[in-house]
């Protein structure tokens, strides 16, 4: 039997154990949302002041109440910055933390800040700001990353490395074409962030509850003053979209994903068996048994948050998706996901970053790598096309048999004796041998896109130029 309690506020015997107090108290503990949306004060004081400003300037209310809002509004403003302010469950989110507070400041004029507008167009505001300025972070880190590929992709645009297919040796490409392919990526997510600026560049407040205002408020006004292209075009939706968010954590998963993959790359790169890269100590970990070793920590826990930043999306697409219109309090749970999703997201471009710009490239590793597991084939059944007429299929059959003999005898395609390759196919020369070799293998690949240096070379140029 639980411990017993007198209290008349005391917790209901058959639901309450976890609670210290009755169901008032349970009530406070699920509806609060002040221990993460604190998160939003800036915005929401600047909200605020934007909201005031306009009342005054619209005769809604005096300038002089408004000049008490706006001078109470930045007290607290620094009040919160130098953690001087008391937070209170009790008055639930950060909306209501600050008015009140506001009223303790400035008294009864502190009462007419609320006119024209509701909780729901106030946190739909706050809340947009918040992602608004997270993307355009997030574009610049994008940016640096972007940055980081380049230099890497510069300095090895003729370092040839084994390209894979099912993590099969495939083809012989450079390590330069290689970070390449990650610059496409991580651009493409760039991209994404920006056109998702774009979306939710209107602004919410003046929407109010739902059916916007019977006050005559500019909302032109505020959303210029809030550095919004034009306020939002329908109050329902206003209130009950949280599309900016959603956005925000598919591009995190995306961006996330691209990041993964590195991360994986990395982690399989850095492994002794294939010693491609070597990690900076700033970005591995040793272990507290085996001496030996070096970890990629920081590569698997990029990996591990890209898990973490999809969770997030389900959760919001998964809270949203049976809401009727407009408000619900469903959705203050978006803040949670979307802060953790951010928290992730820059961490892992950030390590990521630091882990390109550090790494030790083993361009030995590399070209011996890229040489084995018959990764010229193709340049030799090429050869037999181009230089003996050939059909392709026909060439592919004839260097199946010449790999199969290289593979009998233990040794490379550029190592078979020539009268061994005559034996298997007659208009065979000794100028095959040019193009056996990983360089001349990658050299040749000058289609617009292809590994050839040059090639690779015009890419960085053009991705410089608009990075
Ligand atoms: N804390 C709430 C949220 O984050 C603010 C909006 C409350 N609106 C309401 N009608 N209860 O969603």
């Amino acid at each position: 039997m639980a411990e017993s309690n007198t209290d008349t506020k005391s917790s209901n015997q058959m639901w309450g154990g976890r609670f210290a107090s009755g169901p008032d108290a349970i009530m406070e503990e699920i509806n609060a949302s002040i221990g993460f949306d604190k998160k939003l004060f800036a915005q929401d004081i600047r909200g605020s002041i934007a909201h005031a400003t306009m009342l005054a300037h619209q005769g809604i209310i005096s300038s002089d109440d408004k000049d008490k809002i706006v001078h109470g509004l930045n007290t607290i403003l620094s009040e919160i910055e130098s953690g001087n302010f008391e937070f209170s469950r009790r008055l639930e989110d950060i909306h209501m933390n600050i008015e009140a507070r506001l009223a303790t400041l400035i008294g009864p004029a502190a009462g007419r800040l609320h006119t024209a507008r509701s909780r729901n167009d106030q946190v739909a505001l706050d809340f947009r700001l918040w992602v608004k300025e997270e993307l355009e972070k997030t574009e610049r880190m994008l940016t640096g990353l972007i940055a980081a590929f380049l230099d890497r992709a510069e300095e090895h645009a003729e370092s040839v490395m084994p390209g894979f297919t099912h993590l099969q040796t495939a083809q012989p490409v450079t390590f330069g074409h290689h970070c390449m392919a990650y610059v496409e990526m991580f651009g493409r997510d760039r991209s994404r962030v920006r056109h998702a600026i774009e979306h939710l560049d209107e602004s919410p407040i003046g929407a109010a509850a739902l059916a916007g205002t019977g006050y005559p408020i500019d909302r032109h006004m505020t959303a210029k003053a809030l550095g919004f292209r034009e306020p939002t075009r329908n109050s329902i939706d206003t209130v009950s979209d949280r599309d900016f968010a959603i956005e925000f954590l598919s591009i995190a998963a995306i961006t996330g994903m691209h990041l993964s993959r590195l991360a994986e790359e990395i982690v399989i790169w850095s492994t002794p068996q294939f010693g491609f890269v070597r990690l900076s100590d700033a970005f591995s970990t040793g272990s507290s048994i085996m001496p030996q070793k070096k970890n990629p920590d920081a590569a698997e826990l990029v990996r591990a948050k890209t898990g973490r930043i999809n969770g997030s999306l389900v959760a919001l697409l998964t809270i949203m998706k049976g809401l009727p219109l407009a408000y619900s309090k469903d959705m203050q749970e978006d803040k949670e996901q979307v802060f953790d999703a951010a928290e992730s997201l820059e961490l892992a471009i950030a390590a990521m970053t630091g882990m390109v710009r550090d790494m030790t490239v083993n361009t030995h590793r590399m070209k011996a790598a890229a040489g084995s597991g018959y990764s010229t084939a193709t340049d030799l059944a090429d050869w037999l096309v181009r230089e003996a007429g050939l059909p392709f299929r026909d060439a592919h059959h004839v260097t199946g048999r010449a790999v199969a003999l290289a593979e009998s005898k233990g040794c490379d395609l550029s190592e078979l004796p020539l009268a061994d390759l005559q034996a298997i196919h007659s208009a065979i020369t000794d100028k095959v041998y040019n193009v056996l070799t990983v360089e001349a293998s990658v050299a040749s690949r000058k289609s617009f896109g292809g590994t050839a240096p040059s090639e690779v070379r015009k890419q960085i140029a053009f991705w410089r130029a608009r990075n």
